[in-house]
């Protein structure tokens, strides 16, 4: 067995794979780090076949969509996964077949509906259900602290306790675990009742994840991030230095438009010389009136540099060939210094 673990941040990624036939499955990859699993298969001589999500992550983008269109192999998730995009969705005691191994899917809900483990040869891939001293937690969507207590109790802790354990999150840099080391000494689990433990569950305390609503909306329907649509957006456009726009606008031969796509407030209280203020939320309405020859440069600017991007963006897709965006914003633009001209236009 060939086996490779991704650290990126306090989230861990598995691929695993079989060395005689070269097929792998790789386990919570992130979307950070796609170019990493790729580069890790191919140093290692694997190809990946599946690519598995233990549960729906509420604190991380998972990778999983876009390695599958990559690659061209199936999303593998448990059959309660609400993604559109799983192709493959596995029932307790299913087996995905990687070569000469074979992953076995347990159903653990509790730290999310659609939670399962997953065990091959001497270990298990445990996800948010079993943490190193911990266990996932059971106040996100779809959590369920009773159920949690089923699945490890009845379930996961009833593998050998020789089993390794390998979770989805870990904080403190441990690599892995085993059963029997969790029975004996996770605090979580000293707490065998299930009502103690339901108790100890619901008062937990925890601060949200970061980007959870972001997170969940992404994982669960396949969306894209607000990051992904800036990059999409900026890998489509051309831009101009604030500098080359200074000196353009004072050499008297601007020869493009100059476009502020901030809201009216914000073009008001001070503009770039010369600027014609068409907010971005009126782009697509208003261009035929504002910008009526496509084949003007077109250099766009915004507050931060974001919105201007993908109003770029937008604007390159309607036909304005010319479309340029500014790299950086209004906010960098006043800090440099460069004159700013108050007052509608
Ligand atoms: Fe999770």
């Amino acid at each position: 067995m060939l086996f490779e673990t991704v650290v990126s941040g306090g989230c861990r990624s598995y691929l695993i794979g079989c060395e005689e036939t070269c097929a792998a499955a790789l386990i919570d990859p992130e979307l950070s780090q796609i170019d990493r699993y790729l580069a890790l298969a191919a140093r290692d001589g694997l190809r990946i076949k599946y690519l598995v999500d233990t549960h729906t992550h509420a604190d991380h983008f998972s990778g999983t969509q876009q390695l599958a269109r990559q690659l061209n192999v199936p999303v593998v998730m448990h059959g309660f996964s609400p993604a559109p995009f799983v192709d493959l969705r596995l029932q307790s005691g299913e087996l995905l077949v990687v070569g000469k191994l074979r992953l076995q899917a347990m159903h653990t809900p509790g730290h999310t509906r659609d939670s399962m483990c997953l065990t091959v040869q001497d270990r298990v891939f445990t996800g948010d259900t079993l943490l190193i001293g911990g266990t996932g937690r059971t106040d996100l969507p779809s959590g369920d602290a009773s159920a949690l207590h089923d699945s490890l109790f009845n379930n996961v802790l009833k593998l050998d306790p020789a089993t390794l354990v390998f979770p989805a999150h870990e904080y403190k840099g441990r690599s892995h675990t085993t059963i029997g080391q969790e029975l004996a000494g996770n605090p979580r689990l000293q707490q065998r009742d299930r009502g103690a433990f339901i108790e100890m569950m619901q008062n937990l305390n925890l601060t949200m994840p970061t980007h959870i609503t972001e997170a969940l909306r992404t994982n669960m329907t396949g969306g894209k991030t607000v990051a992904q649509m800036l990059a999409e957006a900026a890998a489509a456009v051309p831009f101009m230095s604030l500098a080359e726009l200074r000196a353009a606008v004072e050499s008297d031969k601007c020869d493009f438009i100059v476009l502020d796509v901030r809201e009216r407030d914000a073009f008001q209280e001070g503009h770039i010389q010369g600027a014609q203020h068409l907010p971005r939320g009126q782009l697509e309405l208003r261009v035929n009136q504002e910008l009526p020859d496509p084949t003007r440069r077109i250099l766009v600017y915004c507050e931060f540099g974001r919105v201007s991007t993908l109003a770029t963006a937008t604007l390159r897709q309607m036909g304005f060939r010319g479309a340029v965006a500014l790299d950086g914003g209004m906010k960098a633009w006043r800090e440099a210094g460069y004159p700013v001209i108050p007052g509608a236009n």
